[in-house]
């Protein structure tokens, strides 16, 4: 069972419109009607167990058909000898024999008619066996059939309740998809979204991309009413694919903002990104500059890709420039300005009369200038009245609001507040995010905040790159849309 269910029904409705025009293969990967698991396994432990597994107990609708010559049942379905024995249309296909029985499998798959054919399985062009992979493709281009892998742990899609990986069982559900290239660091990650309040609507194993690459995927991602961010870990590129991959990705960065993490910068780091997916790295100045006019934000860490995730998940993209932080503390107020200047961020010099409506928030010690110093007195009250201001003013579109742990204002308390204060003035469209800095219940505080729609960080820093990345993808957007 997936820990939160995402509806939307709105979209749901839009979303039945859209996917009439989506490629029906790549549409196969996220919303099967069918599935088979070729190499379903009888035994607790072995992977073609475990993805079973994942499948029937994560509440997937559609029908599951195990397939095994040596089994009768697994996990009380009938298991069939071949594919082809299926009474029934298979869209997915999922591969967990070992390498020498694949392209057999992969046959009777093309023959099936199966959409897309997920391929588990590891020995192909990542330690040299390019031959397999060439033919494994040849079949599926025989037969019309998608390829995602090899080399994958394998897909989920949370709206479809859909999990085919053999990664853990539970997932958050929300708006934030993941490609990766690597397998271990998705199923790692899996785990820790939930952990950090992360709502995941779909995570691609891309493996080798013998065939289906993060273009394929994004493409459906960016249609997805489920999807509204789409973040990328990538090692490398085979040749060929760099030409495409940009000039696809700047029609999709206009529908939706996608945070790319290349791995393998440095030059060590690109030998092991080739012998780890085969993929070229290539010269990571050739990236930088690509993604700049793809209009993709680089991430250099897995922490930040996921810090703007979550702001692009939550907040609307902002509207203008003008940025006005508000703190109890004056050292997190610095540091914040400083992270602003850094990333670009403009922050408003208020007006008499904007400094006059701030003032009014405060003790007569605090400031009202921008950082907004609420002091080290501030209660609940004193930050509501703020970010009413904040709200209310036309001299601000984007809002960082800071709290340093103080014994006088429980940050639980404050977290609720800026909750209300936030969906009260949702009509403003003003992006807010938080940074707290603190111990255990400013944790906590971060957790109700993240849960409720407001991206909260631990540190002032982090808070303002996040919004930093979001006004830059306004940027670019405005740009292109002149
Ligand atoms: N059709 C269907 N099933 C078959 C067939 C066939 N023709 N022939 C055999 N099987 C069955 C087997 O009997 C077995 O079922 P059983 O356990 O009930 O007997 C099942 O298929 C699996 O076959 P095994 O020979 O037991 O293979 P095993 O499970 O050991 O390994 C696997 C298969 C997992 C695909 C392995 O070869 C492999 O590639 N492992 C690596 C996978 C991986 O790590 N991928 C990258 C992920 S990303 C990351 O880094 C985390």
């Amino acid at each position: 069972m997936y820990i939160e269910v995402y509806v939307e029904v709105r979209a749901h409705i839009y979303m039945s419109r859209v996917m009439l025009m989506a490629d029906p293969n790549i549409e196969a990967l996220f919303r099967p009607r069918s599935i088979a698991v070729i190499g379903a396994s009888r035994h607790p432990g072995k992977i073609g167990y475990t993805i079973l597994k994942n499948i029937l107990e994560c509440g997937y609708k559609g029908k599951v058909y195990p397939v095994n010559p040596k089994a009768d049942q697994i996990m009380g379905l009938k298991a069939y000898k071949s594919v082809l024995e299926i009474p029934d249309e298979v869209d997915m296909a999922i591969v967990v024999v070992p390498e020498p029985l694949v392209l057999k499998v992969a046959e009777e798959a093309g023959k099936k008619g199966v959409k897309v054919l997920v391929v588990i399985t590891s020995g192909f062009s990542e330690v040299g066996n390019v031959e397999a992979e060439k033919k494994l493709v040849e079949i599926a281009r025989k037969y019309g059939m998608r390829v995602l892998g090899p080399n994958i742990f394998g897909v989920a899609y949370t709206p479809a309740n859909l999990n085919a990986t053999f990664g853990p069982k539970d997932l958050r559900a929300g708006p934030i998809a993941f490609i990766t290239q690597s397998g271990a660091l998705g199923i790692a990650l899996m785990g820790w979204t939930i952990m950090e309040e992360i709502g995941i609507s779909a995570i691609v194993s891309m493996g080798n991309m013998c065939d289906i690459d993060p273009v394929d995927v994004s493409h459906y991602l960016a249609d997805d009413p489920n999807t509204r961010v789409i973040t990328i870990y990538l090692e490398g590129l085979k040749p060929g694919q760099g030409r495409r991959f940009i000039t696809e990705m700047k029609k999709i960065t206009m529908k939706k903002p996608v945070i790319v993490i290349k791995a393998g910068r440095s030059k060590r780091g690109a030998q092991a990104a080739a012998s780890h997916t085969g993929s070229l790295a290539g010269s990571d100045q050739i990236y930088s500059a690509a993604f700049k006019q793809a209009g993709i934000l680089r991430a250099l860490t897995v922490e930040e890709m996921f810090d703007w995730a979550r702001a692009f998940a939550e907040q609307p993209i902002p509207r203008g420039e003008k940025t006005i932080i508000i703190t109890n503390g004056g050292g997190v107020g610095v540091l914040a300005t400083d992270a602003a200047e850094e990333h670009g961020v403009e922050l408003v010099v208020p007006s008499g009369k904007l400094k006059e409506e701030f003032r009014k928030t405060m003790p007569w010690f605090g400031s009202p200038k921008n950082p907004v110093d609420l002091t080290g007195q501030a209660v609940v009250d004193n930050y509501v009245k703020a970010l009413e201001v904040a709200y209310e003013s036309p001299e601000i579109d984007n809002i960082v609001v800071l709290y340093c742990r103080t014994a006088i204002l429980d940050p639980r308390d404050l977290a609720k507040a800026i909750i209300e204060v936030a969906k009260k003035h949702k009509d403003k469209q003003k992006p807010i995010v938080a940074g707290f800095v603190g111990g255990y219940d400013t944790y906590e505080a971060m957790k109700i905040l993240n849960r409720n729609g407001i991206p909260a960080y631990p540190s002032p820093e982090r808070a303002v790159a996040s919004l930093a990345a979001m006004i830059k993808y306004m940027r670019y957007r405005k740009k292109k849309e002149k």
